[in-house]
């Protein structure tokens, strides 16, 4: 049915819609009297999500008047939240996702909307501001994670490569030291603040003129350019080709046969042979050392197109320690890092090998 004109007055609307609010915000307490009360084993449902299936039609809407009564009541069981005013059940249904985190953040939410909107609080701005603290309490919450299970940092040398057991962040480099941040960092949205810390680390890091040559996947590459441009020069972006299509993990209806490879500086690089190759079919992919392992000769290529012999090439995400090899065989210093022991002890093991075969 399509509706051309009002037929309610302005007036009509209003009371209309009221009704509709005061009868949601009952439902939302009778549904939580249903619950707490064991409606469905009452009934004889298995579950609270067959009963939910059964009687109402599908469970989502029943979720979330439940979830729309329980923020209602824990605003009602706090007695400084200005005027005890409650949300009303659209309030209530954005303020949820911060009581399931944290009710005390969840209350002193609503109370600053409270205080700065008065009765003009709109779902709308619920939304905003609970997203706003959801983001912040996830960041909270990585911090401290990585605090806790941060080792402390384990050094090595192996034919000369500085092998460290820590976390990127923490590498202890001096500024302006190095000719070349060749690495691969994890992929994928949740990685993202990594990126935008190694473009910070790459700005100090590199000597000016350095270059960081970064692996990435296509799915998150916008917000990837925007981290490094933050901190580098954007250069270029090459390809490199798979000798096998694989899926894409994060976008499942491509089959990939390249990936990007991005190709900052700090401040303007100097130019010299030979020239980098904007297109290469990669060759061996690496994967027997590292679930994540790229093939050694793109490294060799990479190193030796950006440094001399003696060059400083640093890696922060050594994986498997496919950049630590290469500048062995290259004759290239080498400093890498990685978080994981497993992914350290793969590296040791193949520097070992490397330097037996090479005497
Ligand atoms: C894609 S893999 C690198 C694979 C590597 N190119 C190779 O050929 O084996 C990314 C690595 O980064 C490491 N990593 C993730 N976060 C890190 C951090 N904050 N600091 C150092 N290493 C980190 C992971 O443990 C993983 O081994």
């Amino acid at each position: 049915m399509h509706i051309e004109r009002a037929t309610l007055s302005q007036g009509e609307a209003r009371r209309l819609t009221d009704d509709i609010k005061a009868q949601a915000e009952r439902l939302c307490f009778m549904l939580l009297e249903a619950y707490e009360g064991g409606a469905h084993l009452a009934l004889g449902y298995s579950s609270w999500g067959a009963y939910f299936e059964e009687e109402f039609g599908g469970g989502s809407r029943a979720y979330q008047l439940l979830d729309s009564g329980r923020v209602v009541r824990a605003v009602e069981g706090h007695s400084t939240i200005v005027e005890r005013s409650r949300p009303n059940e659209a309030q209530a249904r954005e303020l949820a996702p911060l009581l399931r985190r944290d009710e005390k953040e969840m209350l002193e939410v609503w109370a600053e909307l409270r205080v700065e909107y008065g009765d003009t609080i709109t779902a709308n701005r619920v939304r905003n501001l609970v997203g706003r603290r959801l983001d912040r309490i996830r960041r909270e919450e990585d911090a401290r994670l990585r605090a806790d299970t941060q080792p402390p940092t384990q050094r090595m040398t192996v034919g000369g490569a500085d092998i460290r057991h820590c976390d990127f962040r923490s590498l202890d480099l001096p500024d302006g030291s190095a000719d070349l941040i060749f690495t691969d960092p994890p992929y994928g949205a949740a990685h993202l603040d990594l990126w935008r810390d190694l473009g910070e680390f790459a700005a100090s890091a590199l000597k000016p003129g350095g270059v960081l040559v970064a692996f990435s996947g296509q799915r998150h590459l916008p917000e990837v350019l925007d981290a490094l441009r933050g901190h580098l020069d954007y250069l270029w972006m090459a390809a490199v080709g798979h000798r096998r299509g694989s899926r894409d993990l994060w976008s499942p209806r491509v089959q990939n046969r390249w990936k990007p490879m991005v190709v900052f500086a700090r401040g303007r690089p100097e130019s010299r042979e030979p020239l980098m190759d904007g297109f290469w079919l990669g060759d061996r992919d690496g994967k027997e050392h590292h679930v994540w392992g790229q093939a050694e000769i793109e490294a060799e290529r990479i190193i030796e197109t950006f440094t001399d012999p003696g060059g400083l090439v640093v890696d922060p995400f050594l994986g498997g320690g496919t950049t630590a090899l290469a500048c062995l065989r290259s004759g290239r210093r080498f400093l890498g890092c990685d978080v994981d022991g497993a992914a350290i002890g793969a590296t040791l093991g193949r520097l070992e090998l490397q330097k037996n075969e090479a005497v």
